[in-house]
């Protein structure tokens, strides 16, 4: 039998006092006083203070003795003020005396606590997902994902888009991060693999006429865990036939805006700003940039050049630069010790090292004074425009160290220094970035974006005759420092595509085997299309505060892909692995 409940747990108040109501839930907190037994039930709104007292009946009182944390009731009863409010949960100000009591099941003591605040080792909270989803807070940013995924339904189906289901058994997409694979029965020795996005299907939705897609859509790669990075997480995918990149940027600062609004009570200004790559490189060290402050780099490679100091002179020779950030008041707060932390984190950028200079009362010194004179120090100085009581922070190497490594400064300090408002939203819009990137470790040049990004239409001719110098049609849009989601316009000339698969060193084979018929389709009129894709859950994570998007999943997987509560991935049969004809390794 289920008790039909009249409320939640979470909604009773003072003008309810006098009705009889009906609860279920679980059983969060019990205590017996003697003849009197106070329970807290709770659900996914809140909790109520439940009392058995002394007219409760023998055999009711009994019942609810055995009452245990997580214990699953029902419970009807009377609404009746408390004599000692608790201002801190919502029903604090009432109470129900029991007259029924239902346990619906029974529960072990429970391996976590259901506390929002509950410290408790992040894999044992994993493992035991469906007792830490009982959490208030979890189940509140379930909500607001699901709200925010509505809204975006609404949004995009009013602006003409139609949601179309892309397949998931695929072959490799162009994304550039490794694929999950799943190996055929049927066509043994082949595989699919998982989308790493709709990318290729949204453009053939193009080709066939759809004019404007959308979806929000499970995507798969498998790359390194990080904060903000999952094995499979979900993206807000879209297409549009006929645009540039004014026309997407428009319909995506409509949504941003109806977002922050409706789910934040923000309104927010639009356009947003727009920044180059190359600005945001050279300002502030990376391709998104946080906004919220200051400590912008600063190129010194040219003060220093001739400098006496080997270690910058050899990184200028060797092609790379000097540049720093003024840590403003930063040089009481990161004594000796600190800074050497700072240092040690770097390296993880590729660093081999970092100078510090300090600009106080009594004049300017550093880790460098052998190799330059105060003179010189107090030049760096103001060309930092440092002032009393700050901190500069320079690194010499190749250029992308330099700005890896001041990227991530910059951020961290800010973080240190308690800059970071969570309660401040600054969306960017990061364009012309550079149409192809060169890949050290493979030694090759690959698309920034994919092979499909069109560049600008004024380096259309530069694709032929110096392509690695073209810029992309391409945009990110930024909040925070994080990177929301990106895109581009594609390209949908054959003889254009030929010239980019060329300057990609493909050959006709390659070109044939991976997007074969994407080529094809293309043969047959494809509209001038372009198109974004959000990172759902970073969305979301940076709406609700959270600092991991796992927060935001129902079921996330752990550092190590791994999904705690089911134990994937897992060993199979040898009888299912000789159906797929595939031979372990010993
Ligand atoms: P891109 O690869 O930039 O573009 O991905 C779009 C957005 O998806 C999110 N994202 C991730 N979120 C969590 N975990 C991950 N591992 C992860 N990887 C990416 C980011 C990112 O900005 N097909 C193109 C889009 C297009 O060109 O239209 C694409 O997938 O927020």
């Amino acid at each position: 039998m289920v008790y039909k409940r009249t409320h939640m747990c979470g909604e009773l108040r003072i003008s309810n006092v006098g009705e009889n109501v009906v609860l279920n839930g679980w059983i969060q907190k019990r205590r017996n006083l003697g003849g009197l037994i106070f329970c807290d039930v709770r659900d996914k709104t809140g909790m109520t203070q439940v009392i058995f007292n002394d007219e409760t009946s023998d055999e009711l009182f009994a019942l609810a003795d055995t009452l245990r944390n997580e214990y699953v009731v029902g419970v009807k009863g009377k609404v009746v003020e408390r004599e000692s409010k608790n201002p801190e949960i919502e029903t604090g100000d009432i109470e129900v005396i029991a007259d029924e009591l239902i346990i619906y099941s029974k529960s072990e003591t429970p391996p976590i606590y259901i506390k929002d605040d509950d410290n408790v080792d992040d894999n044992l909270r994993l493992k035991y997902r469906y007792l830490d989803l009982r959490k208030k807070k979890m189940q509140d940013n379930l909500s607001f994902r699901a709200a925010l995924t509505t809204l975006a339904r609404n949004y995009y189906a009013e602006q003409g888009f139609t949601e179309v289901e892309t397949p998931m058994l695929i072959k490799s997409t162009p994304e550039g991060a490794r694929d999950y694979l799943v190996p055929s029965r049927i066509n043994l020795g082949r595989f699919y693999a998982l989308p790493q996005s709709p990318q290729t299907f949204k453009q053939l939705l193009m080709v066939g006429g759809t004019d404007r897609y959308f979806q929000i859509v499970k995507c798969f790669r498998d790359e390194d865990l990080r904060a903000d990075r999952q094995p499979e997480f979900t993206q807000i995918d879209l297409e549009m036939s006929f645009v540039d990149v004014d026309d997407v940027i428009e319909i995506q600062e409509g949504f941003l805006k109806r977002v922050m609004k409706e789910m934040k009570g923000i309104d927010i200004e639009t356009p947003f700003p727009r920044m180059t790559w190359e600005d945001a490189m050279t300002r502030y060290g990376s391709d998104k940039p946080d906004t919220r402050f200051g400590f912008e780099l600063c190129d010194l490679t040219d003060k220093v050049k001739d400098c006496e100091f080997k270690v910058f002179t050899d990184a200028i020779t060797a092609g790379g630069s000097v540049r720093g950030i003024c840590v403003t008041g930063g040089s009481d707060i990161y004594t000796r010790k600190k800074i050497d932390k700072l240092t040690e984190a770097v390296k993880s950028y590729g660093a081999k090292g970092m100078v510090w200079i300090r600009k106080t009362q009594d004049g300017v010194t550093s880790s460098v004074n052998k190799f330059f004179t105060p003179e010189q120090l107090d030049d760096l100085a103001d060309y930092m425009g440092a002032k009393a009581g700050d901190l500069m922070l320079l690194i010499s190497d190749s250029n992308k160290v330099v700005f890896d490594s001041l990227g991530f400064l910059r951020r961290h300090i800010a973080g240190e220094m308690g800059l970071l408002d969570d309660n401040q939203f600054n969306f960017l819009w990061v364009v012309d970035f550079p149409l192809f990137e060169y890949d050290e470790k493979e030694d090759r040049w690959s698309a920034m974006h994919h092979p499909f990004t069109s560049p600008k239409a004024e380096h259309a001719e530069l694709l032929k005759t110096d392509p690695h110098n073209c810029l992309a049609n391409a945009y990110d849009i930024v909040l925070n420092g994080v990177e929301l989601g990106g895109g581009s316009i594609r390209i949908h000339d054959q003889e254009m595509q030929e010239d980019m698969f060329k300057a990609l060193n493909m050959t006709q084979e390659d070109i044939n085997e991976k997007f074969g018929f994407l080529v094809e389709a293309f043969k047959y009129g494809a509209p001038p299309h372009g198109g974004l894709a959000y990172g759902l859950d970073r969305l979301v994570m940076l709406l609700t505060g959270e600092k991991s998007i796992r927060e935001v999943i129902a079921f996330p997987k752990n550092q190590n892909a791994q999904c705690m509560v089911s134990e994937a991935p897992g060993l199979v049969d040898e009888a299912q692995l000789e159906e797929l004809g595939i031979e372990l390794k010993k």
